[in-house]
């Protein structure tokens, strides 16, 4: 047996959201993206080798449940046996690898599990099976999340505000940090409208979007938006970048919108966020924004001297179960913590 490693990785909300792909085999996204990371949504990974285990065996605890063995019955699942696969031959290594994994927020409903989970996994592989340089290297790290199929998990190897640049080759495609988890007091309130999975995952979507016929007109628009929300981050600039996210969200969701078969993700809470939103900012001069992945949860980010204020006027809507509260952090890192104990 090996010693047991354990990592920690926050999920991240993107303000400049990527949807589609240049390379599914590679999972190399269609466009360049922007995303904060999100302190108060964590997934921690613990994995151990082991010479008796005759297939890879993985149990996953979702948010409020039991652990469960992972079958490869998902696309996603199935990604993460091809990923384990991956690391162990270019370890050098033989033994299958005994993993657990945790999340303390809802999976599959926009609140970027994704992104956390498959973080923490890859770290957690990477270092089980002795690849400490590639894991080191963030950069490197990076590179090797995206393998994992999930690019949103990309950008949680670096802390506070990172980017993922697209590329048309595997070296290309990887995260550079704008500003790290300090620069800046920026909040992501989650408001949990509907903590159900969606029916249909994100891997099938990206495969489809190319179907719209907005998506060639939202890679070319975005990318005046990619720029203006860099610099509106290097310059904390919060009345320049909410818009930004804003229309980001709603250029994404035209294209989710208008594929085929099209994907519909807000939901009658959703709206109705989106609706009082625009509201305070008219009437009570109260500066919040939405922002929405792949799901009818809302993403509200404000300044964080604003923070109580929005939340509390988010846990009176009548659509809200609850809300999560999220400051920039660091990115994925391994933690002395055990889930085998
Ligand atoms: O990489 P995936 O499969 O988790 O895709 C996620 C895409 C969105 O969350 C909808 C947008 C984004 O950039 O995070």
């Amino acid at each position: 047996m090996s010693k047991i490693v354990t990592t920690k990785s926050p999920a991240n909300i993107a303000f400049i959201k990527y949807w589609g792909r240049k390379d599914h085999k590679l999972f190399i996204p269609a466009n360049d993206n922007i995303s904060m990371t999100m302190s108060g949504c964590n997934t921690v990974s613990s994995a151990i080798l082991r010479d008796d285990l005759e297939t890879d065996l993985v149990e996953v605890k979702f948010f409020e449940q039991e652990y469960k063995v992972l079958e490869p019955s998902t696309i996603k699942a199935r990604d993460l046996f091809a990923q384990i696969e991956r690391i162990r031959k270019l370890s050098g290594k033989n033994a299958k690898v005994h993993i657990r994994t945790e999340n303390n927020f809802p999976a599959d409903a926009g609140i970027a599990s994704s992104a956390s989970s498959f973080s923490a996994l890859t770290a957690a592989l990477l270092l089980v099976y002795g690849l400490e340089e590639l894991y080191e290297d963030k950069v490197e790290l990076s590179r090797q999340i995206r393998l994992c199929g999930s690019s949103s998990a990309v950008r949680s190897a670096m802390g506070g505000f990172v980017e993922l640049e697209t590329a048309n080759d595997s070296e290309g495609a990887h995260c550079v940090q704008i500003a790290d988890e300090n620069h800046w007091d920026l909040v992501d309130i989650v408001a949990v409208v509907d903590p159900e999975k969606k029916r249909v995952q994100t891997s099938e979507g990206h495969e489809l979007a190319d179907t719209s016929p907005y998506f060639r007109t939202r890679i070319v628009e975005m990318q005046q938006r990619i720029v203006a929300t860099r610099q509106a981050i290097i310059a904390k600039d919060f009345l320049t970048l909410g818009p930004l996210i804003e229309a980001d969200t709603i250029s994404m969701h035209s294209v989710m919108m208008t594929q085929d078969p099209p994907l519909i993700y807000w939901g009658p809470g959703t709206l109705s966020i989106m609706h009082e939103l625009q509201e305070w900012r008219t009437n009570d001069n109260v500066h919040a924004y939405f922002s929405i992945d792949a799901g009818p949860n809302v993403h509200v980010i404000c300044l964080k001297q604003d923070a109580a204020e929005v939340q509390a006027r988010l846990n009176k809507n009548k659509y809200v179960k609850w809300t999560i509260y999220n400051e920039p952090c660091a990115g994925v890192h391994e933690t002395e913590f055990s889930l085998f104990d």
